[in-house]
């Protein structure tokens, strides 16, 4: 065959997990071989007498689109001894996340157009994979938002209704629903009630030491007034709001009455992510076993709660996973509570633990797909990702579901050097990542230099 017919890379005789030919939005997996030319998806099917300037058998494996994680604190600028772009993209080329959305709570925060142009210099030649960053909401920006969350490259607005890692805060309920009032993308928001908080806070600062308190702290009804609050604003105004990192059964309840598909929007007004954390640690025995490194906010609850998340994530209520990869160093974690900062790596281990849950049979893989991949991209608008499908782009995970492996901080790439789940073993893993075409990290290594590029087409 001429030089000009092969394909740029070649993956043969792989199980893919792909959209349905004839049913939009329904997965269903398939062998066989996938085609790559100009960092596109060129041809899927039998291919055996093609062939690739690189090519990878992948007999015995599954190549899922690039899981999607629209949750992480690549702490860039301002913190550079928790993570940056390049630490934080690495760490995500290893656990098979292709594009990463960025959060704004960095020092400074991400709030005028010369923030986000500026993180978009840092993450270009040095990300590994693609990425796309969220504008703050401050008191300060207000006016600013509706411009803000059209500039090229960024993902859409994040509102931080109650106070977390940094200082980036709407503030009061007046400022709320001006932000809400005017966006008109999807906005992301950490829903806690901080005049709740507030007047919580004594009962960790008088019990210090006692981090299973946290969830005592930062309690259900601290969650569920935010999302009712939030919700109740992006109906008034009709907004479409995707609350993060949910945590608790009174809110997947809510979300069972007030989440509806629309003809002219499948996803309707509501969304929201559970992360895999979530579905994984529960109190008391996360906090008896992990201490401060098992802090987050919004909190790690009991089993109750996490059984309430299950439901939503297999019913298909649940909208996405993201990580909320949110690192700091050990040192700190290891101040008394509560002066441990809240929060824990997670981008490279999103799809280990969620493909371990395939295996013990609590989703399906396509239902894994459609949480870390295929919703992201609609949702947000990244039309050219999220599926195997002609035409689209060339970003995959390569994950052997027979491996059995065991996560160990060793393995973790993130500048924090730690994971809550160091020592677990797992059933499900990435042996290759590809980025635009080309594999940027096999067994454990990377290869060549950093190939993300801008996630949003402008
Ligand atoms: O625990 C958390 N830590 N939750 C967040 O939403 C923010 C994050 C951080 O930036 O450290």
């Amino acid at each position: 065959m001429a030089d000009d017919a092969a394909f740029d890379l070649l993956i043969r005789d792989a199980t893919i997990v792909a959209p349905h030919r004839k049913i939009p939005h329904e997965w269903i997996v398939e062998s066989a071989d996938v085609g790559i030319r100009n960092k596109k998806i060129a041809a899927i099917g039998s291919l055996s007498s093609a062939y690739g300037k690189a090519e990878i058998q992948a007999r015995g494996l599954t190549l899922l689109p690039g899981a999607i994680d629209t949750q992480v604190h690549f702490r860039e600028p301002g913190s550079p001894e928790k993570e940056d772009l390049s630490s934080g993209s690495r760490a995500a080329l290893f656990g098979g996340v292709t594009t990463f959305f960025d959060m704004p709570n960095t020092q400074p925060p991400t709030l005028t157009a010369i923030d986000v142009a500026d993180k978009m210099s840092r993450a270009e030649k040095r990300s590994w994979v693609n990425y796309a960053f969220y504008a703050g909401a401050s008191p300060s920006n207000i006016n600013k938002l509706a411009e803000l969350e059209k500039l090229p490259h960024v993902c859409g607005v994040k509102i931080f209704m109650g106070s977390s890692t940094g200082n980036l805060l709407i503030g009061s309920d007046e400022n709320l629903e001006a932000a809400v009032s005017k966006l008109t993308r999807p906005f992301a928001v950490h829903a806690e009630d901080d005049a709740r908080l507030k007047v919580r806070r004594h009962l960790v600062e008088e019990n210090p030491g006692h981090v299973e308190m946290h969830p005592e702290w930062r309690d259900v009804e601290t969650a569920l007034i935010a999302t009712k609050k939030i919700t109740a604003l992006a109906k008034k105004y009709g907004k479409r709001v995707h609350i993060l990192h949910i945590s608790t059964a009174e809110e997947i309840e809510f979300f069972k009455r007030n989440c509806k598909a629309e003809a002219s929007n499948p996803f309707g007004h509501l969304t929201f992510e559970i992360t895999p954390q979530h579905l994984t640690l529960a109190a008391p025995e996360c906090y008896e076993k992990f201490g401060t490194r098992a802090q987050m906010n919004p909190p790690i609850r009991d089993k109750h709660h996490q059984d309430a998340l299950w439901t939503a994530v297999r019913d298909g209520l649940a909208t996405t996973i993201g990580s909320d990869h949110a690192p700091h160093t050990l040192a700190e974690k290891n101040k008394p509570y509560p002066q441990s900062p809240s929060g824990m790596a997670g981008v490279q281990t999103l799809l280990p633990i969620m493909l371990n849950h395939v295996h013990l049979g609590r989703l399906s893989l396509t239902r894994l797909v459609e949480l870390t991949s295929s919703n992201p991209a609609r949702l947000f608008g990244l039309s050219s990702k999220g599926s195997i499908e002609i035409g689209k782009d060339a970003d995959f995970a390569l994950v052997d579901l027979k491996a059995k492996k065991i996560i160990t901080n060793s393995w973790i790439q993130s500048r924090c050097g730690w994971t809550p789940f160091d020592g677990f073993t797992v059933q499900g893993w990435v042996v290759s990542t590809i980025v635009g075409g080309q594999i940027s990290m096999r067994d454990g290594e990377v290869i060549g230099s950093p190939k993300g590029s801008p996630a949003l087409k402008t």
